[in-house]
């Protein structure tokens, strides 16, 4: 049998399942299930690296693609065919002319890459699907640092932003905004998302794309906006978040969103999208990923996240750290470039309750804490997601369950399935559509006939 993992764990885990398989003969599956491989003795150097292109997407969204615009490809897309068929071998110029100002770029980041390698290795055993990621950065260092509230003497506003967010280049603020990696993963049940990935979630109606929606009338839509109410928290820039043409009546009109037992009906049939998000402030301090899905909107899985909102934010936040433990109370602008310097609230670990009389003005504190003692149900099913961040390169290991158990909001992964993924990063403060992304890239648990073969441990 092979063994894929290091050698101090050999005797641990390759041997045992070894004599195990001997012994028990076919009682093996039933007792394998108990047997996840540890995800730290995962062997690296022995699984296959595949390394898909990613670039720079500028407003190429679901729209533009079926307009006149799409020169020679509007028919052809429309009728479902693959990107790659008319794009093999050419992100690289895709990117560089999309990232510079353009037909689909009128806000060009300055000195932004438009193209990425992104390295992917995928193992499974009868539990878990591995995935080790890295790449290059674009930051100077890590960017780590989230969201911030930064107190200006009298109240807490928000400190920093993406670099295309107007308060960076109107108002002068610093550009802030977290490194992050998204996974996207679907299959054919949901159309045309094999053949042309993440732009069936991408619309003109979104943040920053040709015809963003006005965010009075998406704060008022019944169901749009049901996110940020949810949230409690009071706030005014209402956005359309990522949806799948299959759950609008009307075309792709981002209010005309199906009735809710239709889309409970598109679920039950696993026409939705699963996405894990690692973010380098919001997730990985706590050595988790977030859970996703894209169906009417891009929203968490059911249950609890270990991310919250920091109290109720502009009235105030709710934790502060603790000085005990870290030698101080909040942030000044000076801590957020000194690595020394902790940068995320994580309960039961820096935090104490918020004392307004331990902040004096220019204290800023992050919007969020990450709390994993109260993260539960589907939206904590990533429980293992570690990156570092050293020479410039990220390297994210994380698992995920083949079954979480929750098939209303995560795919079902299946030994010897095919599935198809695809990826985006955001780095170097780049938030919303400023990201690298992939073609679709296929992927079977096991060996298959994919562009990357989870490698069979144990
Ligand atoms: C039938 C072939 C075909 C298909 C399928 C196709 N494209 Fe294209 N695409 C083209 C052609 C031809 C152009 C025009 C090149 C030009 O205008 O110089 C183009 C242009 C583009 C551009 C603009 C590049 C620029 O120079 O401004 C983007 C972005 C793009 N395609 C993305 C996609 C994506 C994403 C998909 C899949 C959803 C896709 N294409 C599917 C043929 C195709």
């Amino acid at each position: 049998m092979s063994c894929i993992l290091k050698v101090d764990s050999i005797t641990k885990h390759c041997v045992l399942s070894a004599s195990l398989l001997t012994v028990l003969g076919v009682l093996m599956t039933t007792s394998l299930a108990a047997l996840a491989v540890d995800v730290e003795s995962i062997d690296w150097s022995k699984v296959p690296v595949n390394k898909p292109r990613l670039y720079y997407p500028g407003q190429s969204s679901y729209q533009w693609l079926r307009a006149k615009e799409h020169k020679k490809a509007v028919e052809e897309t429309k009728a479902g065919e693959a990107c790659l068929r008319c794009h093999e071998g050419e992100q690289k110029s895709l990117g560089g002319i999309l990232v510079v100002e353009n037909r689909l770029e009128p806000d060009p980041i300055e000195d932004k890459s438009g193209y990425k390698r992104l390295s992917v290795q995928a193992a499974h055993d009868d539990q878990y699907l591995y995935m080790r990621f890295s790449w290059k950065a674009d930051g100077d260092g890590p960017g780590n640092v989230g969201n911030l509230m930064r107190f200006d003497g009298s109240e807490w506003v928000w400190w920093g932003n993406h670099r295309q967010h107007e308060a960076v280049i109107d108002e002068g603020e610093p550009a802030i905004y977290p490194d992050r990696l998204g996974i996207m993963i679907g299959d054919a049940a949901v159309e045309f998302y094999p053949e042309q990935g993440c732009w069936m979630t991408c619309h003109d109606s979104m943040v920053g794309m040709a015809e963003q929606a006005d965010e009075d009338e998406v704060g008022e839509h019944p169901v749009i906006s049901q996110l940020y109410h949810s949230i409690g928290i009071p706030i005014t820039n209402y956005l359309v978040r990522k949806y799948l043409p299959g759950s609008r009546t009307e075309g792709t009109e981002w209010a005309a969103v199906k009735s809710e037992d239709e889309l409970m009906a598109l679920r039950k049939e696993g026409a939705f999208l699963d996405l894990i998000i690692w973010d380098a402030s919001m997730t990985n301090p706590a050595g988790v990923a977030a859970d996703f899905n894209v169906l009417d909107i891009k929203k968490i899985d059911e249950g609890t996240s270990a991310l919250w909102p920091n109290g109720e934010m502009r009235q105030g936040p709710k934790y502060m750290f603790d000085e005990g433990k870290v030698g101080f109370s909040a942030l000044t602008e000076a801590d957020l470039a000194d690595p020394s310097k902790p940068k995320h609230l994580i309960v039961g670990q820096n935090t104490v309750p918020f004392d307004a009389g331990k902040v004096k003005e220019g204290d800023m504190l992050p919007a969020h804490v990450l709390d994993t003692g109260s993260a539960k149900g589907s939206a904590a099913d990533i429980d293992y997601a570690k990156g570092v961040f050293a020479d410039g390169k990220y390297t994210v290991v994380m698992r995920r369950k083949l079954d979480t158990g929750h098939p209303l909001d995560d795919k079902v992964l299946k030994v010897g399935g095919n599935y198809i993924f695809s990826f985006s990063i955001h780095d170097d403060a780049a938030g919303k559509r400023a990201h690298h992304v992939s073609f679709p890239v296929s992927l079977s648990i096991g060996p298959g006939k994919a562009d990357i073969q989870a490698t069979t441990l144990n």
